[in-house]
């Protein structure tokens, strides 16, 4: 990622550099962790196609306002807004407390990835693929979940502190690619499990009268979780930006990769999932945040004596995405911090490290002495109300808020036209319709549901 402390503003070398570092900001524990227990636990196919229909519509249409608003303005987010008004630096600071919220939780669910990897060395693939009881007695475990949730915020701090994100970027140049091929294959592998068929047609075709107003609220959600939208990172990428980059096919080739890896990603693990319980319903029933280190060490114990090097091979893969996601997330927290405070970047990110550490010591202790809090119902955690508050609650906010503002206060036409300094825009009037129209309307409606339903 750029540097923020140069007097002169960083810059990406190319769209490429750009298009990489957004997917590579963008596709992480959202796309292998977050979406398949979400598509399991709504109906599959069902959550797989309003997902899609979100990333494609307003995911792309959030993507051009927010990197366009950055190019514009050359800031990041609180300035970005308040550029336009002092009055208006309230909406980016809103916006801003999302990646805060999300850090700590991101970092719980590393250290999952970490044990994992780890744990095909020490203990070998069959005591990972025991239905799950490993990973229960790991997260109850307070003191050894801590542990390898510090290690890999290490490696993420380290990362920041020394700028050597250059270099991760370079890496994830060949560990991208290669997480896709061997997602690929693991998805296929997968479908050749008795039964896989059928949970392949549960995963892509969709039932339209089992959308409810809980599905599209996370299906919404989790749009903007993977683009990382709704939290100022792509307005402050947008902000590194040169005038000549293409705005239009750079964000279609970043949902089109996300989205690309979340359907793999479900692809693996859905349909063993299904092949292994029998219906969708049970499915649903047993879809949670572990599903991925449950389901996937029992595809690889499947897959005989390879299984201990797939398994360190794909946690491998998923910690590097996982690793260049929390960066941007660290860097984001940092970069808000020292906008809003004027101290030191090195101070900045010491606060942001203090307050992550904290909270995510916190977060894992809802899973041992801390269970007895559940926030959200019963069996619910600390984990879920985080993922829950910034998810469906705050992002979906931030994003009426920054479509109505756009489109009624500042207007589209300032929009409409940074993108137009690079390249020819087509869909003019369907964005701007979008933004105006379509976007405050959708997102106030599903808020109303989500919240009458909650209630009622
Ligand atoms: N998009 C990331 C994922 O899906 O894992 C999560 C994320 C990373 C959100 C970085 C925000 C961010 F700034």
């Amino acid at each position: 990622m750029a540097e923020t402390t140069s007097p002169a503003r960083a810059s990406w070398s190319g769209k490429l550099a750009f298009v990489l570092a957004a997917a590579a900001s963008a596709v992480g524990l959202g796309s292998m962790w977050r979406f398949p227990y979400l598509a399991a636990k709504y109906g599959g196919g069902t959550f797989l196609f309003v997902y899609l229909v979100f990333v494609f519509t307003i995911g792309i249409a959030l993507l051009l306002l927010e990197t366009a608003l950055g190019r514009h303005t050359r800031q990041s987010a609180i300035g970005a807004f308040k550029a336009f008004g002092k009055k208006y630096a309230f909406i980016g600071i809103f916006t801003s407390a999302v990646p805060f919220i999300i850090v700590p939780y991101y970092c719980v669910i590393g250290g999952w990835v970490t044990k994992y990897l780890v744990g095909y060395v020490t203990d070998g693939p069959a005591a990972l693929a025991d239905g799950g009881a490993f990973f229960s007695n790991f997260i109850a475990d307070g003191p050894q979940s801590i542990v390898f949730m510090l290690i890999f915020m290490a490696l993420t701090y380290f990362t920041v502190a020394v700028g050597v994100n250059k270099g991760i970027e370079k890496a994830n140049l060949v560990m991208m690619p290669l997480l896709i091929i061997m997602a690929a294959a693991v998805a296929i592998y997968a479908l050749t499990m008795p039964g896989a068929l059928d949970g392949l047609a549960f995963y892509l075709l969709p039932d339209l009268s089992a959308i409810s107003p809980e599905l599209i609220i996370s299906a919404l959600g989790q749009t903007f979780f993977t683009l990382s939208l709704a939290m100022g990172i792509m307005v402050t990428y947008g902000s590194y930006l040169d005038k000549s980059t293409k705005l239009t096919s750079s964000v279609v080739q970043i949902a089109g990769t996300t989205f690309g890896v979340s359907l793999l990603a479900g692809m693996m693990i859905i349909p063993a999932t299904f092949a292994a319980l029998g219906s969708g319903q049970a499915v649903a029933e047993n879809s949670g945040p572990s599903l991925m280190f449950i389901i996937l060490p029992q595809v690889f114990q499947n897959m005989g004596p390879a299984a201990s090097v797939l398994g360190c091979v794909f946690f491998i893969l998923v910690l590097f995405a996982a690793l260049t996601s929390s960066i941007s997330l660290v860097e984001t927290c940092t970069s808000i911090i020292q906008d809003a405070t004027g101290c030191f970047r090195r101070r900045a990110l010491l606060y942001t490290v203090i307050f992550v550490t904290v909270m995510g010591i916190i977060v894992n202790l809802g899973y041992s002495s801390l269970s007895f809090i559940q926030p959200l119902g019963e069996g619910s955690s600390i984990l879920d109300l985080l993922d829950f508050i910034s998810n469906s609650v705050m992002m979906p906010i931030a994003a009426l808020m920054t479509c109505i503002w756009v489109g009624w206060i500042i207007k589209p036409k300032v929009i409409i036209d940074e993108v137009k300094v690079s390249t020819k825009f087509g869909a003019e009037k369907a964005w701007t319709v979008f933004i105006k129209y379509i976007a405050p309307v959708v997102l106030v409606v599903i808020l109303v549901a989500y919240v009458a339903q909650t209630m009622g």
